[in-house]
This record gives C-alpha cells, sequence and structure tokens, in this order.
C-alpha cells in the first residue's frame, strides 16, 4: 500500500526527509530550484534536482510586484497544485506567504492547506527563535517544516533593503544560535539566504538538520537559486550569487542539467557568487 509515494515507474525513489538527510551525511550538495508550474517542474524534476521550492519569490517573477510581500495562502496553494503535477523525484517545499503563521493555530491551518490543496510535503516560513513556538506546533503536528534564516525578504520594509546578513558578529552570533533553536524546535531543514561564506559555514556545522544557501557560499549542505534567474528571465540588477546558466546550454532544460551538476561538482558556487 505504499507503493504510490516509493516508486512511481522509476529507477529511483521519489526524494523525502531521509534521503535529504542522506544525500547530507554522504557530503553530496543538496541541488535545488523554484517552479511555478508544471512544464518547469518536469524539466528541473528531469534534470535532477532533489526539492524544488513553490516560493513566495512567484510575487516577483510571476505576479510582477516588488517585493514578496503581497503574495497570498491561494496564490501559493494555485502554484504548488500545477507544481505538484510536473513532478515525479523531487521533494516539493511550498512556503507560508506574508502574515500566514502569526498563531500556532493560524500557522498549522494555512500548513494543513498547503499539504492538502497544494500537494506540498513540507512548509517552509521565515523567522528566527522568534518563530520556535510555530515551528513546535507545527512539529507536534507532524507537519515538515524549513526554517527561512538570514536575510528575510518578507521581513523588506523592516530591514529596509534586500541586503547581506550576519556581518556583524552578534547578528553571526545570533543567528547560529537561531539555527539551532528552530532545529530543537521541530525544523527539519534550514534555508539560509545572504550571509557570508564564514556564517554558512558555522551555521552548517552547528545543526544536524541539512542547510541549504542562497548566497550563503559553498559550505552549506545545498544550494537554490530563482529558478527564472537561471534561465536569464529576470530583468535588471541581480544578486551577485545569481549564476544565468543559459549561455551555452541549448535549452531550458539542459541550464538545469548543467546548475544540477555544477551545485553537485561545487563549480557553483564561485568566489564571484559568495559574500565575505
Ligand atoms: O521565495 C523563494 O523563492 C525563496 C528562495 C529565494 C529561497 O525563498
Amino acid at each position: 500500500m505504499y507503493t504510490q509515494l516509493q516508486q512511481r515507474d522509476m529507477s529511483e525513489p521519489p526524494m523525502n526527509i531521509s534521503t535529504l538527510a542522506s544525500i547530507r551525511s554522504q557530503k553530496e550538495p543538496i541541488a535545488c530550484l523554484t517552479a511555478y508550474d508544471a512544464s518547469f517542474a518536469v524539466l528541473v524534476d528531469q534534470a535532477g534536482v532533489d526539492l524544488v521550492l513553490v516560493g513566495d519569490s512567484l510575487g516577483m517573477v510571476i505576479q510582477g510586484h516588488d517585493t514578496t510581500v503581497p503574495v497570498t495562502v491561494d496564490d501559493i496553494i494555485y502554484h504548488s497544485k500545477n507544481v505538484s503535477r510536473g513532478l515525479a523525484r523531487a521533494f516539493l517545499v511550498a512556503d507560508m506567504p506574508f502574515m500566514a503563521y502569526t498563531s500556532p493555530a493560524q500557522a498549522l491551518d494555512n500548513s494543513v492547506r498547503l499539504m492538502q490543496e497544494g500537494g506540498a510535503m513540507m512548509v517552509k516560513l521565515e523567522g528566527g527563535a522568534g518563530q520556535v513556538r510555530i515551528v513546535e506546533h507545527l512539529a507536534q503536528h507532524a507537519i515538515p517544516v524549513c526554517a527561512h534564516i538570514g536575510l528575510r525578504p518578507q521581513s523588506v520594509h523592516k530591514i529596509g533593503g534586500f541586503k547581506v546578513q550576519g556581518r556583524d558578529s552578534d547578528q553571526a552570533k545570533q543567528m547560529v544560535a537561531d539555527a539551532i533553536a528552530l532545529q530543537e524546535a521541530g525544523a527539519d531543514i534550514v534555508l539560509l539566504e545572504c550571509v557570508p561564506n564564514e556564517l554558512g559555514k558555522a551555521v552548517t556545522e552547528a545543526v544536524r538538520v541539512p542547510v541549504i544557501g542562497i548566497g550563503a557560499g559553498p559550505h552549506v549542505d545545498g544550494q537554490i537559486l530563482v529558478l527564472y534567474d537561471i534561465l536569464g528571465i529576470t530583468q535588471g540588477r541581480l544578486p551577485r550569487f545569481v549564476e544565468n546558466f543559459m549561455p551555452g546550454s541549448d535549452s531550458p532544460g539542459e541550464a538545469c542539467r548543467r546548475y544540477v551538476q555544477a551545485v553537485k561538482d561545487r563549480s557553483y558556487p564561485a568566489a564571484e557568487h559568495c559574500f565575505s
């Protein structure tokens, strides 16, 4: 009766939190990308991406907003449903949008919707030790959680822009303490955005769960980027951690495969993608 989750006519079983943890323990980098629709979900899945995130970055790259703040739970569910239909192997994580987790009860209701209606296997929420109560409540109800720390785009108006975080040593110590507290509260993955390499290393060494970085340097357990950024679709000034994999690729699928290969052989991120 467990066959659906274990094999879908595939040579390899689909990813789950145990297989992600075992990739980490074998010291193989975990390759992750965002996706927002079924067609691209098929491409990234076939490219060998281990984890796909339906990120609230969809507010910027799909909806054309300047920030992720306007994204709603219904938006995430709509895109997550579409992505889940395109995936066979990759693990599907869906973002909890701005103000969707202000209390344990609200967080649980919205997580259940992302999983039952959106097909997500894990929810991601932004915040440090202040989210411990929420993460504990979700973990007590067997909701897998990814805790997003470092640069938290939902707080952009409070932070005052998309900036590197943790350059100050007190802030760096607090971030390591936050990662540990979130892990102890039940977080299964930590996502670390836009921090200096050394802090990426310190957080990764401080916790047992996989740490996925975006602009967090080469020492984390895996890398994630926004799909439209690696395909050269996003216009304007891009963060330094972005690499466009379209030049030299004859199709978007090949660009995704080259991204996965670069993460796996650690040629991405290179020094020019990192912060000190
Ligand atoms: O929303 C998103 O796509 C994200 C990634 C940038 C990690 O949170």
